[in-house]
């Protein structure tokens, strides 16, 4: 147990009989093996930042932070993040920044990701009038996300509002990007084989899939966002959802213009990117061709060059050295139509031949 929002005070660690089922109940052993006095006007709260209830006392779990509020003050932020000590940056991008930090407790490694609100923010004039609505969408969207609970999505356990920022506290994926993956496969070869490349699609076929069923659009799909969490047996997860547009943004951001090859022809004309489905199956073609052949199918010197060849350039599949079955080339061109009415659907791949076969 320690004090809501206040670090520096001593916490007290307390053993729970496992059948509690009040609050009041909860104060008394509390005071029996703290000595403390509590009244029962106290408030406790989970480490999670839910007020502890009769009903949601049987959750606690073992070794669980509870804090105690004794002013009936909110439940502060600032207590979780004190729960890790960080231990390096894992990135930096155009909207914020991921760093590596430990459980002090229990020693789990997490991803603790600062997106930056205010950019949003200043993107519009009426930065006062527009703040807390904007901060209320954000915080929406990354809420709907801690409910995604899939084995190829980072697990997202905390995230709320901080000054200006919108702080997530997710699972941590050890084995780096796909995008640096396939590069140090390149060099031995040209990318990854094709039994390869459907082990890990196939992931991404049954990731985004659990997504979209829950209306979920991911908006920046590509090997940078692709973590693999085990080399041996290629699992991947995904993480860096586009938040409440955030994706748009980026794309005119140079230091991530990563997201150009991947952009959606429909994407890159509409003013803004619509979040249809189908731009995520899009990127999903996008990063299946270039896991086979370590570059993107759409490339060019310059931006201009590049969003003309997404929207009008055919497939090539004559990077020659490299020999792609038939059937697997078809997926691709199904994924890549460019316009959105043709291309496939999520169906269409669960039902394509090179995706079945095993
Ligand atoms: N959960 C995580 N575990 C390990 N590394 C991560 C995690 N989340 C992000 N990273 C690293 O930080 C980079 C940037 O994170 P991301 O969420 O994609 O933010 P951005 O919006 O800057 O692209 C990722 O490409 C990855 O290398
Ligand atoms: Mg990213």
């Amino acid at each position: 147990m320690k004090r809501n929002g206040k670090p520096g005070v001593k916490s007290v660690k307390i053993e729970l009989p496992g059948n509690l089922t009040h609050i009041e109940d909860f104060i008394e052993v509390i005071n029996e093996q703290s000595g403390l006095k509590l009244g029962t006007d106290i408030k406790f709260y989970s480490s999670g930042g839910n007020k502890l209830r009769d009903e949601n006392l049987f959750l606690l779990k073992d070794n669980e932070i509870v804090y105690l509020e004794p002013y009936g003050n909110a439940f502060d932020v600032n207590n979780i993040l004190e729960e890790f000590t960080v231990i390096e940056p894992l990135g930096k991008g155009g909207f914020g920044s991921v760093h590596k930090a430990q459980n002090k407790e229990n020693g789990m490694l997490v991803a603790i990701k600062y997106i930056d609100i205010t950019e949003y923010s200043i993107s519009f004039n009426l930065i006062l009038v527009f703040r807390a609505s904007r901060v209320d969408e954000i915080y929406k969207e990354t809420q709907a996300l801690q409910k995604l609970t899939h084995p190829n999505i980072v697990k997202l356990y905390h995230t709320f509002p901080l000054k200006n920022s919108m702080v997530l506290i997710m699972e941590y994926v050890s084995g780096g990007e796909l995008a640096a993956y396939v590069q140090t496969r390149i060099k031995d070869g040209y990318g990854l084989t094709e039994a390869e490349t459907k082990e890990i699609f196939t992931q991404l076929v049954d990731a985004v899939s659990y997504c979209h069923n829950r209306f979920v659009i991911h908006r920046d799909l590509k090997p940078e966002n692709l973590l693999l969490a085990d080399l041996e047996k290629l699992t991947i997860k995904l993480i860096d959802f586009g938040i409440a547009g955030s994706n748009y943004g980026k794309s005119k951001d140079p230091t991530t213009a990563g997201s150009l090859y991947v952009s959606a022809p429909e994407a890159l004309q509409a003013q803004r990117a619509n979040a249809e489905p189908a731009i995520d199956i899009w990127a999903m073609g996008i990063i299946l061709y270039f896991m086979l052949y370590g570059v993107f199918p759409f490339r060019g010197s310059t931006e201009k060059e590049v969003i003309g060849n997404i929207l009008k350039k055919e497939v090539e599949f004559s990077e020659g050295r490299k020999r792609i079955s038939k059937s697997c080339r078809n997926l691709i061109l199904g994924l890549l139509k460019k316009n959105p009415k043709e291309r496939m659907k999520m169906d269409d791949i669960y039902a394509n031949e090179w995706f079945k076969l095993k």
